[in-house]
């Protein structure tokens, strides 16, 4: 288990680092500091907080406690896990040149191009597990590599260390081009990307990290001073920033994150064995499946470099048809957007997640209309597979 330099362990850090009771009322959690601005003793005189768009002490509280269990020096919140992605890039200018993922969440593309990209910053989309592509794809004037793994819906792995390094020994400067981790599938309790040579960490907290399905957000955690001046700055003249419930609700969820991940994996892996091995599911796309006829072919860069394989699973149900059948059965598993909760959640990449891709998009990274994307919660197990059994029996 990873230990800070006070050698404290993951699960004291999520519930400790950033909170100490608070000093006027002892209250062992922190406070939600619903105020928007701070008195001031005196003119240029004030207790560290001027403005809660430039920092809130719930925010502070949040973003220490991140950067702490991720392994960073600084992490900054913003509004939704897109804002996160948009201040990486938000201070870049014309001319910069970005590497992302080919097959990422589908609105990370969608704000490339078709916001950043009329700024005129360049994006190329790389299969990132082709470390040759991407060494290829690097020019003078990239700035930035973001990448997703296992990437979403696909579960496509990326050697983390071996593209850090491309990286960092590329545009013949000392820093090279920086790599970014989207790091929400897996959170920092099974994947540690600034220990692998990643420069930022980021996370839609909106998912595992939250892990209650009720609130938004997202976070970059980097690892320079730079960072914490580039995305204060960030934070303060764009101000998407997270507000003091949604920073609360996060800092209450992190507390459990290392409870609900073991159990997520113990629960993703026996769904996985299950669908795995039944006769109406043609695929299954998950990184603990070592044999089989599923697989996966990166299974020893994913027991490398991952300490769980998570909750993500994707099955191939082989058409529309098919997936609407088998989503309209489900009891126990719910049929919407988004992942991570301590609720199963079952979504349709072809029609949500992806949708803006379009076909010929989603064609090209091979995403399916029969694909069907399984979060697996923390729910009993047994309880799960009976509703994926009876629903799979209307496929
Ligand atoms: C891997 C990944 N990154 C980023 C995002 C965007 O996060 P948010 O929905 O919090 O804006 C998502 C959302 O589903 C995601 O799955």
């Amino acid at each position: 288990m990873t230990l800070d330099e006070n050698g404290q362990g993951f699960s004291t850090r999520a519930i400790h680092a950033g909170q100490p009771a608070d000093p006027t009322t002892g209250a062992v959690n922190v406070p939600l500091y619903l105020s928007s601005t701070y008195a001031q003793e005196e003119i240029g005189k004030d207790k560290g907080y001027d403005y809660s768009r430039a920092g809130n002490p719930t925010r502070t509280a949040l973003e220490v406690c991140l950067a702490s269990i991720e392994g960073g020096l600084t992490a900054h919140v913003f509004g939704s896990g897109m804002a996160a992605i948009a201040a990486l890039v938000t201070l870049m200018k014309s001319g910069d040149h970005v590497i992302c993922g080919e097959n990422v969440y589908g609105g990370t593309p969608r704000l490339f191009n078709q916001v950043f990209a009329k700024y005129g910053i360049e994006f190329t989309y790389v299969d990132t597990s082709n470390l040759e592509a991407l060494q290829a794809a690097i020019r003078p004037e990239t700035k930035l590599v973001h990448i997703e793994t296992p990437t979403n819906p696909l579960m496509t792995l990326t050697d983390i260390a071996a593209v850090a390094e491309i990286c960092h020994s590329s545009n013949g400067n000392a820093g090279g081009v920086e790599l970014s981790v989207d790091n929400t599938f897996m959170s920092p309790y099974f994947q540690r990307p600034l220990e692998l040579g990643a420069d930022i960490a980021m996370h839609s907290t909106t998912k595992f990290l939250n892990g209650h399905s009720d609130g938004l957000g997202g976070v970059l955690i980097g690892t320079k001073p730079e960072h914490t001046q580039r995305f204060d700055f960030v934070e303060k003249a764009v101000g998407g920033i997270l507000s003091p419930f949604e920073s609360w609700l996060i800092l209450r969820g992190v507390k459990t994150l290392a409870v609900r991940m073991r159990q997520h994996d113990v629960n993703g892996r026996a769904i996985a064995e299950f669908v795995s091995g039944h006769a109406k599911v043609r695929r299954v796309f998950y990184p603990g499946l070592a044999s089989g006829p599923n697989a996966h072919p990166q299974y020893e860069l994913a027991a490398r470099q991952m300490s769980g394989f998570g909750s993500m699973i994707t099955i191939e149900l082989g058409s529309l048809d098919n997936a609407k059948a088998f989503t309209r059965r489900l009891r126990v598993a719910t049929l919407g957007e988004s992942l991570g909760g301590v609720e199963t959640l079952v979504s349709h990449p072809a029609t949500m997640t992806h949708a803006g891709l379009g076909a010929e998009g989603r064609a090209k990274v091979g995403i399916t209309d029969g694909m069907v994307r399984l979060s697996i919660g923390i729910e009993d197990v047994d309880d799960l597979i009976a509703d994926f059994e009876q629903a799979l029996a209307a496929v």
